[in-house]
């Protein structure tokens, strides 16, 4: 059977055109020695590059206030890309010691398996970021928001040791473009997990990045192809829906969040709440300068008692799932002693306060009224 030929049309789809193609076909072998030298435009094949990731690229590119950022297939991949694209064996390295678990990881295992060194610091100090500069530090990798006590990273503080010749790369996934937006901010990089607010449907797992520079936004690009993190244009083209409501979402989220902070604080149920714009969080002045006052979707808070207690808690919030993620438009709650910080040990989790009673709620869009009271029933079930 010959191959098919796309219907001709004078008018153009409204939603965007989900693209699942590998590989392109061109008229001709000048045609396609045109694109490769990049005089036309035009796709070859789809680890290289394709429609829906770039459609999705631009407009989180608009977001950010890049230009020439990257989709690629996961935040992790994002991450991976920004610091193997950077970084060679004998650099070295420092990032925050409360990034996500699996950015730990490339820090402690993976990036000294190729040569390249790493340290650990409080980023929520740029004093300690400062006190660990070698001559061959590289690159500086922080999260705005850390994970899940939500402390605010000296992200000020921390971009004025450009001026020592360190790059920064700070990963937005927890504040978004709508509350922090690095590259304008004076970042070298900046980093997403997509699959989280942006896409905002736990339905397409995503990573984004972009860099200042043009030419290491061209080596993003090129080193992402080489190394095959591509997104599935299926899963470019979910997250481009979901991200034409992530500013509505995430406005009522974090109103939600607010409020939820609040009344967990009120209820006298709980021993701590942790909301990053409260009077009692401890990085609350800065994270009122640099967030524009707004805190966002997330919200920690502890309960005391241990894993009965806790067990007992989300097992009573009824329609609210329990799961290890966030950025759903759906509330969601996670356990980090038992998920995300279930391999630190006991007392590295008690030093940054992750009790057995301790959670962290990724706000959604349910009615705030709802959900605050849902939560105020399953404290006193607790
Ligand atoms: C702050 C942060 N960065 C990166 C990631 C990794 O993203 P992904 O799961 O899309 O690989 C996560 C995942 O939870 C995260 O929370």
């Amino acid at each position: 059977m010959r191959r098919a030929k796309w219907p001709a049309s004078s008018s153009t789809p409204v939603a965007t055109p989900l693209q699942p193609s590998v590989v392109y076909a061109s008229r001709d072998p000048d045609a396609l020695d045109a694109q490769y030298e990049g005089t036309h435009p035009g796709y070859t094949y789809a680890r290289e590059a394709h429609p829906n990731a770039q459609v999705l690229a631009g407009l989180i590119d608009g977001l950010e206030g890049a230009s020439g950022g990257i989709v690629v297939g996961s935040g992790m991949a994002a991450i991976t890309v920004a610091l193997l694209g950077v970084l060679k064996a004998g650099d070295h390295v420092i990032g925050a010691d409360q990034l996500y678990g699996r950015s730990l990881r490339m820090m402690t295992e993976e990036l000294p398996r190729m040569g390249i060194e790493t340290s650990l610091v409080d980023a929520t100090d740029a004093s300690a970021v400062e006190a660990a500069l070698r001559p061959e530090t590289k690159l500086i990798l922080i999260e705005t928001l850390s994970n899940p006590t939500l402390r605010m990273s000296d992200l000020e503080g921390i971009l004025a040791l450009r001026n020592r010749g360190v790059m920064v790369a700070v990963d937005n996934t927890f504040t978004t473009p709508a509350l922090v937006k690095p590259l304008e901010m004076g970042a070298d990089i900046t980093i997403h997990s997509v699959t989280k607010m942006l896409a905002g449907h736990s339905d397409a797992t995503l990573g984004y990045v972009a860099a200042k520079e043009a030419d290491l936004n061209a080596r993003f690009a090129d080193l992402a192809a080489t190394l095959g993190v591509t997104a599935s244009p299926f899963d470019c083209w979910l997250g481009e829906r979901g991200l034409y409501s992530f500013d509505l979402r995430f406005a009522r989220a974090s109103e939600t969040a607010a409020r939820l902070a609040d009344a967990l604080s009120d209820s006298g149920k709980t021993t701590k709440v942790l909301y990053p714009t409260r009077n009692d969080h401890p990085d609350h002045n800065k994270a009122t300068r640099l967030l524009a006052g707004k805190g966002g979707n997330m919200v920690s808070f502890e309960i005391a008692g241990g894993r009965a207690e806790s067990n007992r808690l989300v097992q009573a919030l009824d329609g609210i799932a329990f799961a290890p993620t966030l950025g759903d438009i759906r509330t969601t709650v996670s356990h980090p002693p038992s998920s995300s910080h279930r391999a630190m040990a006991e007392s590295g989790r008690q030093a940054l306060g992750i009790t057995e009673g301790f959670f962290r709620v990724s706000v959604g869009c349910e009615d705030a009224d709802d959900l605050i009271s849902a939560f105020l029933k399953a404290l006193d079930q607790a």
